[in-house]
């Protein structure tokens, strides 16, 4: 399944996530088993700090390097030297020229801070370094302020979302602006197991002899939205994939939307560690 961005970029729409994926053994033999498994998209971080390992991964699966759809984000705002430098880190520590994706991964709560961010990206865009860029935990007035000086729309807004956050909001708003939304935190810091969420998924997961997990990554895709689910056991990381096989009912998808209660497990993006908001 292909998510086609603004720019006519083909992202794979179900991906690995790799955040507290531990650099070394753990990150390679995750990454490397995915492959063979099927993903084709791998989502990482400055800040996970297991960029070589993945990048040690993709090189010794020897897939063509445009198979694969490397996203991985900015580590923090920063001077345009560092954060150039810190770009060809990732480039370096990857094995790779280019990245498909690439992220601011939290916005600042300076408008203009996240203005100039954003400069840097564009420049890194059209000369060819990330085939895509975008932006991560952007509310609609993070974009609105972007705009002010973008002269490229971000292709891809990386959101916290899962049955318990649906963000119908967001989504409809970034439907309009041809912006993709992608989802991370798919299972909620393990709520979707427990409560309202639990008792809802099972009983729709019973009806498909699927599990909890591959519901909700269904119910994710089948809304069009880009789902990196994250595992380093070996089942695990198979039954995520498989989940794309499970085809739900508009019925079930309508139920999954009613669990819905805006409720977010992790931070906040208009109260950053950056502190709130100013514009
Ligand atoms: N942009 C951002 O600010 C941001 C923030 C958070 C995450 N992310 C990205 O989004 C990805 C996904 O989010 P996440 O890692 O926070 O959480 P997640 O994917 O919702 O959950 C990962 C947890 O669920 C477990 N799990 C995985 N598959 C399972 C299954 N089939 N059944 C039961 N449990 C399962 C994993 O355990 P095991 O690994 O032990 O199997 C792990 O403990 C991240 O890895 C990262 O790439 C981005």
């Amino acid at each position: 399944m292909i998510k086609v961005l603004s720019n006519g970029v083909q992202m794979p729409l179900l991906g690995l996530g790799t955040f507290l994926v531990q650099d070394g053994s753990s990150a390679y033999e995750t990454v490397k088993y995915a492959l063979e498994v099927g993903y084709r998209h791998i989502d990482t971080a400055q800040m996970y700090k297991n960029e070589a390992s993945v990048g040690q991964a993709i090189k010794d699966a020897k897939i063509p390097r445009s198979e694969i759809f490397i996203t991985t984000k900015q580590a923090g705002h920063s001077t345009i030297e560092k954060m150039r430098a810190q770009f060809e880190e990732s480039l370096e520590k990857l094995g790779t020229d280019y990245v498909d994706l690439y992220l601011i991964h939290w916005p600042n709560h300076d408008k203009k801070i996240n203005q100039q961010t954003w400069a840097l990206f564009e420049e890194l865009y059209e000369a060819g370094k990330c085939k895509a860029i975008g932006v991560s935990n952007f509310q609609r007035h993070h974009l609105l302020d972007l705009y002010e000086t973008a002269k490229i729309k971000p292709m891809v807004n990386q959101v916290e979302l899962h049955p318990g956050l649906s963000q119908e909001p967001l989504k409809a708003f970034l439907d309009q602006e041809g912006i993709a939304i992608e989802s991370y935190g798919p299972f909620m810091k393990g709520g979707i197991f427990e409560g309202i969420w639990g008792e809802g998924l099972s009983e729709i997961a019973s009806k498909y002899h699927a599990s909890i997990a591959q519901v909700v990554i269904s119910w994710g895709l089948q809304r069009d939205v880009i789902m990196i689910p994250k595992s380093v056991t070996k089942e695990r990381i198979e039954e995520n994939f498989n989940a794309q096989y499970v085809n739900l009912s508009d019925e079930d998808m309508k139920k999954i939307n009613e669990l819905n209660r805006g409720k977010r497990v992790y931070t906040d993006p208009d109260n950053s560690p950056w502190g709130p908001y100013k514009g």
